[in-house]
């Protein structure tokens, strides 16, 4: 048990997010913590590759099982995010951005990821799977593609750090933000830390690419974007990209 959660520790395993969707169809109750030392098929969104070196990053699952509509499951991903920065700020006395919908960036650069995977039966959402993973000790490998510039903590902070605090920090800025889901003070929060707001973003969706300035985030947490024209878009799901003029 970790701050009264049950917890399934591996030293290696394929994807903590793969073995805590596993746990979930047996049955794992809401707040179960899959965490591993190392992942041999670690996954990020969109279907791009996650690494996780052995020792030097935090690679973790929680089982959720929100009493919330299935609408607002973006929410769930977004307080992810907003809970590993905290965690991050709070034990390491760093200052970090979160990029939409749930990067966490230092210095522009990112050093950590989330991956929210839900289950459903017909429309009922059954559980959510929330991966988290962060560059502590090594960024990933130069030779692996990268979406957007890596960093790691110990780079950052100039100097090696312990996992076991992070892992704490970041689980107790989950679970006092966990009881917010649904409010508009979590939006509120997520809202201070956003990066680029202001800035000329490209926001690449499922269905469609959206070029304007990144004005903030709705509470059920997609991204509103302010086109040329003075018209306003939302988008619920993608990728923000910063616009180089
Ligand atoms: C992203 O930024 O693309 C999300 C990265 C999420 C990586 C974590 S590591 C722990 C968990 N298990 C996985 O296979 N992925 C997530």
């Amino acid at each position: 048990m970790l701050n009264n959660r049950r917890v399934h520790r591996y030293s290696i395993i394929g994807s903590t997010n793969d073995e805590a969707k596993r746990l979930a169809s047996l049955g794992e109750p809401d707040g179960t913590l899959v965490v591993a030392d190392s992942q041999t098929a670690g996954r990020g969104r969109s279907g791009r590759q996650w690494v996780t070196p052995p020792g030097a990053a935090i690679a973790m699952s929680l089982i959720l099982r929100p009493a919330i509509p299935s609408f607002q499951i973006t929410q769930v991903a977004l307080l992810g995010g907003l809970a590993v920065l905290e965690g991050i700020e709070q034990a390491t006395g760093l200052t970090a951005q979160l990029k939409w919908p749930n990067d966490v960036l230092i210095n522009g650069r990112k050093v950590a990821g989330v991956l929210a995977e839900a289950a459903f039966t017909g429309d009922k959402l059954e559980s959510v799977v929330l991966g988290i993973g962060v560059n502590v000790n090594a960024g990933p490998p130069l030779d692996l593609k990268l979406e957007y510039p890596a960093t790691c903590l110990a780079a950052e902070a100039g100097h090696p750090l312990e996992r076991e605090p992070l892992v704490n920090a970041i689980l107790a800025a989950f679970d006092a933000r966990y009881r917010q889901l649904g409010t508009a003070a979590l939006r509120q929060a997520w809202a201070k830390h956003l990066a680029m707001l202001g800035k000329k973003v490209k926001v690449i969706g499922p269905g469609e690419t959206v070029v304007g300035a990144l004005e903030g985030v709705t509470d059920e947490g997609a991204v509103v974007i302010l086109l040329e024209s003075g018209e306003r878009r939302i988008v619920l799901a993608g990728d923000v990209h910063l616009r180089e003029e």
